[in-house]
C-alpha cells in the first residue's frame, strides 16, 4: 500500500516541460532556491544581464507595466511578488506614483537590494516581507496591482498553483490585477521539444554557444517546473478573474494577466 502510494506520487509529479523526467524531489528544493539567490544579487540588479536567457524580457517588462498603467493609472497599492532586486517595481515607478509598494522575496539580500533601490526613487511606503509567497501572510483585498515576474515557475505539484493562484485572486481588490512574466511550456511532449530543445536552443546557442545553452538548460531541469500558458489562464479563470489577457508569447516565454 505504502509502496503504491509512492509510486503514484513519484508518477504523477513530473516535470511538465517534459525536457526531462525528474520528480519534483529531485528537483531544487525552496532552500537550495533561496541560496542560489542569495549569491546572485548582483546579476538580477540589472534586467539586461539577470534575464539574458529570457527570450524578449525587456519587452515583457515594458508590456507589463503599460498594461498596470493603462488599467491603474490612479496607482495604487502594489505588490511584486519574487521580486529579486527590485527591476519590475523600479520600471512600474517610471510611469506612475502608486500609493504603496510591497516587495516578497524568498531572498533577504535581493529583498534588501530591492528596497534599497525602490527606496531611492519612491517616497511613499515601501513593506518588505521576506519569505515563501506560498506562506507570507499579506493582508486580502489590499492590492490594485499584483506582479509575479520569474518565479511563479519555481512552484511545484498542481495544490501549489492552485492556491498561490487563489492566494493572489484574494490579495487583490475588485477589479485589481495580477501580471504574470514566465518560463512557459508547451502542452504535448513533441511541440515541447521543438520549441524548448530545437528553437530555444538555437536562441540560446546563438546568445553566446552551446556550452551556455547547455549550462540554462540544467539549470531549468535542476531548478524549474512552468506550467504552460493555457493551464495558467485557465487556472486564473478557475480561482475567480473574470478576464485574462495575454500580452505576449515567444517560445518558451509569456507576459499574461488577470483582472478581478
Ligand atoms: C529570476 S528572479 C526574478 C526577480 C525579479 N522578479 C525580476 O524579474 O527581475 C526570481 C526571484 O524569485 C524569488 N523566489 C523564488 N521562489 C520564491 C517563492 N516561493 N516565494 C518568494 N520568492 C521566491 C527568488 O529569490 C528570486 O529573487
Amino acid at each position: 500500500m505504502i509502496f503504491l502510494r509512492y509510486y503514484c506520487v513519484r508518477y504523477v509529479c513530473r516535470d511538465h516541460t517534459q525536457n526531462n523526467m525528474k520528480t519534483w524531489n529531485e528537483k531544487s528544493s525552496t532552500e537550495e532556491i533561496r541560496r542560489r539567490f542569495d549569491a546572485d544579487v548582483e546579476r538580477f540588479s540589472n534586467l539586461e544581464t539577470g534575464q539574458q536567457s529570457t527570450v524578449d524580457a525587456p519587452l515583457h517588462l515594458q508590456l507589463i507595466v503599460d498594461a498596470i498603467a493603462c488599467l491603474h493609472p490612479q496607482g495604487g497599492h502594489v505588490l511584486d511578488i519574487g521580486c529579486g532586486a527590485g527591476n519590475y517595481t523600479l520600471k512600474l515607478l517610471e510611469k506612475m506614483v502608486p500609493a504603496s509598494c510591497t516587495l516578497v522575496d524568498l531572498s533577504a539580500p535581493m529583498l534588501e537590494r530591492a528596497a534599497e533601490r525602490v527606496g531611492k526613487v519612491f517616497l511613499g511606503a515601501v513593506k518588505t516581507v521576506h519569505g515563501d509567497i506560498r506562506e507570507v501572510l499579506l493582508p486580502e483585498g489590499r492590492y490594485d496591482t499584483i506582479m509575479a515576474a520569474a518565479v511563479l515557475h519555481h512552484l511545484r505539484g498542481d495544490n501549489d498553483w492552485d492556491a498561490v493562484f487563489g492566494k493572489l485572486f484574494r490579495l487583490l481588490k475588485p477589479g485589481g490585477s495580477l501580471w504574470i512574466s514566465d518560463l512557459i511550456c508547451q502542452e504535448q511532449k513533441a511541440v515541447q521539444d521543438m520549441m524548448f530543445n530545437g528553437h530555444y536552443g538555437n536562441y540560446l546557442a546563438a546568445l553566446k554557444d552551446s556550452s551556455y545553452k547547455e549550462a540554462v538548460f540544467a539549470y531549468i531541469d535542476k531548478e524549474d517546473s512552468p506550467r504552460s500558458l493555457n493551464f495558467q489562464l485557465r487556472l486564473l479563470e478557475k480561482v475567480g478573474f473574470s478576464s485574462v489577457e495575454i500580452l505576449h508569447k515567444h517560445l518558451c516565454f509569456a507576459s499574461f494577466g488577470g483582472i478581478k
